[in-house]
């Protein structure tokens, strides 16, 4: 017998408290935040959806393998066990630890890109694009047509614009030190790109010479997607699949504080003998020796259990599903969201759910905002005040205004997800008195960390 519930598949052995706030002290809270919310503390968050970034739980297997961590400054046993599950995966030759993902940016920029360089990618994350504009490089998002769609149905709308690949590549020669695909497309609505379009783009970069790099932070949510939804790979497991995807690149940066299952961590991997070499010499600089870099042995060992953990089947169904679970709710009740449902977030499509707030008074902002006075729930706005500023100083309006709800990994269960649902349709009922806000004050680059913003007209809701 098939039984049709999808459980999560793991006991808890070890619960955190989470606190109820009421309306009147979430009030208080936001105007003391500035209304922003990565101001908040987290303990006035009852369920937080900011990211999926190094939130997740550990497993027991994670907490076992930490109390092997050898913390040798060189050589450390968990440095090899950490590099021999990356190249496991990946099969890249160099494993260069780094503490998070941006630092595995940052180092890579820093040896090959040169002011005026320019870096075609579906879509940049944003420490990706301001780690590329740090460097004087043009940071060029080129993701297939309907990725602006938020309504628009298809299995891989993380896809590379490929003729506009093409197009960059002939049009800059000697001008693109790499390319890069961001797997899922976060910034896009944490949609998958499929095994087709990175063999393609694969073989355009190579027909020109330009290596291309996998933003990998979600290499086994993406290796599902194409397991379900790509023809030919349903039989094949999601480690042969992440294996054939890196197969196709020269090299990888990762975040591992999300599809590495961990709190911390990250890394750069490639095949170049001699970037490799430039790149450790970088991160001795800044980041620690090459068999550490910036991490803990016990780091180093969790990572290494998390590696091998998510490619589990019965963790990516689960994954994938409670995901998808709301967006069916969401969907149901006419809610606009980015379709289909992302692997790790459901992007609310704040552009189309209120209208009466003009991209200049950031209505993405403006909802996330409502949904943590109304229910204590903590998201992210990708959208004008995450990208509307512009390196010259002026501002663009942002091509999509989102919410982001991030799942942590094995974190939040399925009453979580109803509660959450209940207030997204609360909040959808009274979205008419949603008011925009504007910005009081902020910092050059990437603003949304610690921009001080105010509601437009004193209040957030209209009475
Ligand atoms: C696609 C993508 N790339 C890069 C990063 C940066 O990683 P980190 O936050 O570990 O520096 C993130 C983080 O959210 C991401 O989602």
């Amino acid at each position: 017998m098939q039984f049709k519930t999808i459980i999560e598949p793991f006991r808890i052995k070890m619960v955190e408290p989470i606190r109820q706030t009421t309306r009147e002290e979430r009030e208080r809270l936001l105007a003391e935040a500035h209304y922003n919310l990565f101001l908040l503390k987290a303990e006035d968050v009852l369920i937080d959806l900011l990211t999926d970034s190094g939130t997740g739980a550990m497993s027991s297997g994670q907490w076992a393998g930490m109390m092997l961590g050898d913390e040798s400054y060189a050589g450390a046993k968990s440095f090899y066990k950490f590099e021999a599950a990356v190249r496991t995966i990946t099969h890249l030759k160099h494993v260069i630890p780094t503490h998070q993902g941006r630092a595995a940016e940052r180092i890579l920029f820093g040896s090959v890109l040169n002011p005026g360089d320019i870096v075609p990618n579906n879509t940049h994350f944003d420490t990706t694009r301001a780690n590329t504009e740090y460097r004087g490089a043009t940071a060029l998002d080129i993701p297939i047509a309907e990725a602006h769609d938020p309504a628009a149905i298809l299995p891989f709308k993380g896809n590379i614009d490929l003729e506009k690949l093409e197009r960059v590549l002939v049009d800059n020669p000697g001008k693109v030190p790499l390319a890069m695909i961001t797997v899922t497309n976060n910034s896009g609505g944490g949609q998958p790109v499929s095994m087709a379009n990175i063999r393609a783009a694969s073989a355009i970069c190579h027909r020109h010479n330009v290596p291309l790099f996998l933003d990998c932070c979600r290499f086994a949510e993406n290796a599902w997607f194409i397991k379900t939804r790509e023809e030919g790979y349903a039989d094949k497991t999601p480690l042969e699949i992440a294996q054939e995807m890196f197969s196709y690149v020269d090299g990888a940066t990762m975040s591992a504080k999300k599809d590495g299952m961990a709190n911390i961590g990250g890394f750069l991997a490639l095949n170049d003998d001699a970037l490799a070499q430039e790149c450790k010499n970088l991160l001795i600089l800044t980041e620690g020796f090459p068999t550490y870099g910036g991490l803990a042995g016990y780091d180093l060992e969790a990572l290494a259990v998390g590696l091998e953990e998510v490619l589990h089947e019965d963790y990516l169904q689960y994954r994938i599903r409670s995901v998808a679970y709301l967006g069916d709710i969401l969907t149901a009740n006419n809610i606009p969201i980015v379709q289909p449902p992302g692997g790790h977030a459901i992007y609310i499509d704040a552009k189309t759910m209120l209208p009466h707030i003009p991209q200049s008074e950031y209505p993405a902002w403006a909802l996330s905002l409502a949904l943590y006075l109304e229910g204590g729930i903590r998201s992210v706005e990708i959208g004008s005040v995450m990208f509307g500023h512009q390196p010259d100083g002026s501002e663009k309006p942002a091509a999509m205004e989102l919410v982001r709800l991030a799942f942590p990994r094995r974190v939040y269960t399925q009453s979580h997800v109803d509660y959450l649902a209940e207030v997204l349709l609360y909040v959808n009922s009274i979205k008419d008195d949603i008011r925009g806000v504007k910005i009081v004050e902020s910092p050059p680059m990437l603003r949304h960390f610690s921009a001080k913003m105010t509601p437009v007209h004193d209040t957030l809701l209209q009475s």
